[in-house]
């Protein structure tokens, strides 16, 4: 059984089919909302709202502990995030869909990581290539055979939040190599990491990063909403092929 996180933009899979939820708890706290188990294209997974059902938790105040110990307890194979980000290189305009296997953290105060207190050994894990190679692989095959475009590397941007970033921050994550920005990408990445989870996510570009393109002089909220929408509907007819195999 995979897992998926959706973000903004996916709070509810519509798509599953059969869904049942369930309220965990963890030696970290609740995660952010109960869990949804259910049926997509034939294969079983469980799906949690990152920022919660009602969307009222926003990035720094996510218990990333709590929601990857979940999936953890849950013996997932694997999990998919599906994350918006800003577009920072050229070819990463509103409504592209990217797999990124870059992240740089530009996140700060967030609780990043099962190995501390006086219980626990420290444990220092590779995190070289933060993104599972092997779901990566699958998702670009599962995009390439429904057809949607989905653009392979990319450097991840982890910002704070919840602002938006301003323009010169946006030029020095492009000097240090960014090509898209976010909010929720770690410590989720690296979590799940120490958990021993395969773990890739489906970026959805929903606005040029400030300064860039049509966000030179400020990004306008109002237009977000309409691109994701669209551009996650394409992100889960990837997922279906993901789970489907050949013929989804
Ligand atoms: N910055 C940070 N996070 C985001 C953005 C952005 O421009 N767009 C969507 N998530």
């Amino acid at each position: 059984m995979y897992a998926i996180i959706g973000g903004s933009g996916l709070a509810k899979l519509t798509v599953l089919e059969a869904p049942r939820r369930q309220v965990m708890r963890t030696p970290y706290g609740e995660p952010s909302g109960a869990l949804t188990f259910g049926r997509l294209a034939g294969a079983d997974v469980v799906f949690l709202a990152r920022h919660g059902y009602g969307h009222t938790l926003a990035p720094h105040e996510i218990n990333y502990r709590a929601n990857i110990w979940a999936l953890k307890e849950l013996k997932v194979e694997g999990v998919i995030s599906v994350a918006t980000v800003g577009g920072i290189r050229a070819d990463l305009g509103p409504g592209v869909l990217v797999l990124p296997d870059q992240i740089i953290d530009y996140s700060h105060s967030r609780k990043a990581t099962f190995f501390e207190g006086s219980e626990n050994p420290v444990i220092h894990v590779d995190f070289t290539l933060p993104y599972a190679s092997s779901l990566r692989a699958a998702l670009l095959a599962a995009a390439a055979r429904c057809g949607e475009p989905l653009v392979d590397g990319g450097v991840y941007g982890c910002t704070q939040g919840p602002r938006l970033e301003t323009a010169a921050e946006i030029e020095r994550i492009a000097r240090d190599g960014g090509d898209m920005v976010g909010m929720t990408g770690m410590p989720e990445a690296v979590l799940a990491r120490e958990a021993g989870l395969a773990y890739a996510t489906l970026g959805v570009v929903v606005n040029h990063a400030a300064g860039r393109g049509t966000s030179r002089e400020q990004i306008r909220l109002e237009e977000l909403d309409r691109v994701m929408s669209e551009t996650v509907t394409r992100a889960v007819r990837i997922l279906l092929a993901f789970f489907g195999g050949a013929d989804a």
